[in-house]
């Protein structure tokens, strides 16, 4: 039966009313910072405007990120196209080289853009399977060596891990030593509830981020990438002329106005988060699940027998969205966001166990 049930990510997205509880897309329900706001009663921007980003939004990046000026940094709508330019910009400057089809390297379960982005640039994908939702080196090592550009993000959607810092440290190491692009996807940095991130560095790193989850800014779709290569960002800016110019300026500039706002907003996120957290993994284990306790971002990733079958009948007959563990390369899972009140998490939680119980029965 479930070969005919056709399941997209797509048909999920932006679902909502209804009593639909949507444990679907990692969208934050926190509203953004005021400070954003105070740039609208005055602005009057509505040119193109630069490329690589507005200075002013650069400048305050760069006073974040070590060893950087304004110029090491593209501003991308959000990090979606961060990743795209970044992977396909390596891709051409290796073409221009020659040489035959480039691999990377993919973490296993992955954020499930990453393989449409990774082929649609040209490269051939190889996986390295995470154990217990983590990096295990010397798979990572041995496949990687093989490889141009490997992309790792940590905390992890859809895990929820976050790697070991000796392990980043060597993957910094193993980047400098070979030449290996390492595209390092850090839009949960600021959602860690077991110690500060580690900002990986080095000539190949490139770091993603984005506005989207930290500030609660996911539809301004503002991002960037951060490189110290200046071959790449030429190569990033060069593609971006062609294809979406710049990103919208008056985002920038809230995004900017985002910059501002003082650490204990963040440190105030990270609470609620981790209320919410400890609620969903609590729930999960009460009705028997396995699952990792999630260390940062906002997801569980828990087993589920039949999950085409649970992700299709729990949006259609329990109202729940989820997402098929499938399309993050994870058959066995279902993913949940927890980006929702607690409330709704309670609510999704007894419409799950009330399906699960169902199902034993039969
Ligand atoms: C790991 C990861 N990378 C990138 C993105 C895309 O973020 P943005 O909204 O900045 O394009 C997401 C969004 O869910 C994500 O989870």
């Amino acid at each position: 039966m479930s070969t005919n049930r056709q399941l997209t990510a797509a048909m999920f997205i932006g679902v909502r009313g209804d009593g639909i509880i949507s444990f679907g897309s990692g969208q934050p329900d926190l509203p953004p910072p005021k400070e954003v706001y105070d740039i609208l009663p005055d602005y009057n921007g509505f040119r193109y405007g630069l490329i690589q980003g507005q200075v002013n939004l650069r400048e305050a990046l760069a006073k974040q990120y070590p060893r950087s000026t304004a110029d090491s940094f593209v501003i991308t709508n959000g990090a979606s196209e961060a990743l795209d330019l970044a992977l396909r910009a390596i891709a051409w400057m290796q073409k221009k080289k020659g040489g035959r089809k480039p691999k990377c390297l993919l973490c296993r379960p992955y954020y499930y853009s990453y393989l449409p982005l990774v082929e649609y640039a040209g490269f051939e994908p190889v996986f390295t399977d995470l154990v217990e939702g983590r990096i295990v080196y010397e798979d990572f090592e041995r496949k990687v060596r093989d490889c141009k550009v490997v992309l790792i993000n940590s905390p992890s959607n859809p895990t929820g891990r976050v790697e070991a810092i000796d392990t980043l440290r060597q993957i910094e190491k193993i980047s400098e030593d070979l030449g290996i692009y390492v595209l390092s996807d850090e839009v949960y940095k600021d959602l860690i509830y077991v110690r500060e991130n580690y900002l990986l560095k080095g000539l190949h790193v490139v770091t993603i981020n984005s506005f989207s989850k930290t500030f609660g800014m996911t539809g301004l779709r503002v991002g960037y990438l951060w490189s110290l290569d200046n071959e790449l960002v030429k190569t990033v800016i060069e593609m971006k002329s062609h294809t979406s110019m710049n990103t919208s300026i008056i985002a920038q500039e809230m995004a900017c106005a985002a910059t501002t706002v003082p650490k204990s907003y963040i440190d105030g996120q990270i609470r609620i988060w981790e209320e919410r957290r400890d609620i969903i993994y609590r729930g999960m284990i009460d009705l028997g699940l396995d699952l990792w306790k999630p260390e940062g971002a906002f997801y569980v990733l828990p087993k589920i027998e039949n999950p085409r079958d649970f992700v299709w009948d729990m949006f259609h007959e329990y109202k729940v969205i989820t997402y098929l563990g499938e399309w993050f390369g994870a058959p066995d899972r279902v993913r949940f966001s927890y980006a929702l009140d607690a409330d709704k998490i309670e609510e999704g939680l007894d419409r799950v166990g009330r399906y699960l119980k169902k199902r034993s029965r039969h």
